[in-house]
């Protein structure tokens, strides 16, 4: 899938963080990646984080999967949505909606999460951190758009109480949509919004987006750094001149020198950027879901992962994987992949990159047939972060 009629330069110069986007279909022939009983099938596993959302009168009532399969007969006629958190984990045809998304770069984006709701079903007024598109996938959808700009949500925005949802105390909105499908409704972070199934099996695709919190960098690199501090690195200050009254001071001031040295003792450590890029690379690569194991039964031997690609399996990248690079010197990246860091040189470093672009591996090519290109395959796919392509 990919799109016709959809000029990304100008949404990322109008839009982008700025304005909701109402994106009528832009994809010349749009078909649903999921039905929606493969949707209710993912929300009874165990391993998938799902949840049925349900009002009555006012009262919102929140379900957290897996949700018994009978659940669904049970539901009755009150407005419900069911909503599967990132559903490209899981099914290839999800993933493959975020390809052309692609013009954000790899480390921006988080999952995709899929939603079905019944006739009048939604998740209230409310809103998000992140920047998300909205593509409706089958049925109808009124979406109401809250201010942007000054007028956004934020820390002290009044919220309904209720123990699993931030919904709106009060909601204004001031532009609003029904999406068909193939739509997409682009929302940024903090904008009020509120999506209402118009007739029954409305399915929305929500492309999530993750921008990290200041205190979230600071709190996690601090605690990176502190496991390398010893407690005798410390301050020190031979050659100190007297700061006696009898001397002309006053021994209760700190002086300005001091604290310049107390400070740097910090800063010097939080301003080595090459450090800051292999912390940020290797955090921000960690997968959603780290305790999950994608790591293959038995480990493959490079000469049988050579063999099989020359007989003509395809590697991709698990869609649950995470893919980045940072540029060092010329030929040489740091290639980040599920929290793990690889330094790449020459034509390793051609092939990170190329990794980073593509989610598939063309088996055959003249860099696979490379040692150390086959090297990085053999401890990436061990660690499951690239798979066979399943064949359709
Ligand atoms: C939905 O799919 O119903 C909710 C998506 C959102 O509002 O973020
Ligand atoms: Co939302």
């Amino acid at each position: 899938m990919r799109f016709i009629n959809f000029d990304t330069d100008a949404f990322l110069r109008d839009y982008w963080q700025q304005k909701p986007l109402l994106i009528k279909n832009p994809w010349g022939m749009w078909r649903t990646p999921l039905e929606p009983d493969e949707l209710a099938g993912l929300a009874c596993e165990d391993e998938v984080e799902s949840r049925l959302i349900s009002h009555k009168h006012g009262t919102w009532k929140v379900e957290h999967g897996p949700i018994p399969e009978k659940r669904f007969n049970t539901l009755g006629k009150v407005p419900w949505t069911l909503l599967v958190q990132a559903v490209d984990h899981v099914v290839p045809a999800v993933a493959a909606l975020i390809e052309p998304f692609r013009f954000i770069p790899n480390w921006r984006i988080d999952d995709v999460m899929v939603s079905y709701a019944s006739d009048g079903g939604g998740v209230g007024p409310h809103f998000d951190q992140y920047d998300v598109f909205l593509i409706q996938g089958l049925g109808k959808r009124r979406w109401q758009v809250g201010a942007h700009g000054d007028g956004v949500c934020n820390a002290t925005t009044a919220l309904l109480p209720h123990e699993d949802l931030r919904l709106l105390a009060h909601f204004d909105p001031v532009d609003e949509w029904v999406l068909e499908p193939g739509d997409i409704l682009y929302v940024p972070p903090c904008v009020a919004h509120n999506g209402v199934a118009v007739g029954e099996d409305c399915m929305t695709f929500s492309i999530g987006f993750r921008a990290p919190a200041r205190s979230e960098l600071i709190a996690h690199y601090c605690d990176h750094l502190l496991a390398d501090l010893r407690d005798d690195d410390r301050y020190t200050d031979a050659n100190m001149q007297a700061q006696s009254q009898q001397a002309g001071q006053n021994p209760g001031e700190i002086l300005a020198a001091s604290l310049a040295h107390l400070h740097a003792m910090i800063t010097e450590k939080l301003g080595d950027s090459e450090a800051f890029a292999r912390w940020f690379g290797q955090y921000n690569s960690t997968p959603k879901y780290a305790d999950k194991d994608w790591a293959p039964d038995t480990p493959v031997e490079t000469a049988d992962l050579r063999a099989q690609l020359a007989e003509g399996l395809s590697l991709c990248r698990n869609p649950a994987s995470r893919f980045s690079f940072v540029r060092q010197a010329t030929n040489e990246v740091l290639l980040f992949v599920d929290g793990e860091c690889f330094e790449c040189e020459q034509e390793v470093a051609v092939f990170a990159a190329q990794l980073c672009m593509h989610s598939r591996i063309v088996a055959g090519s003249e860099l696979a047939e490379s040692d150390t290109v086959m090297a990085l395959l053999v401890k990436l796919f061990n660690q499951g972060s690239l798979v066979f392509e399943e064949s359709d």
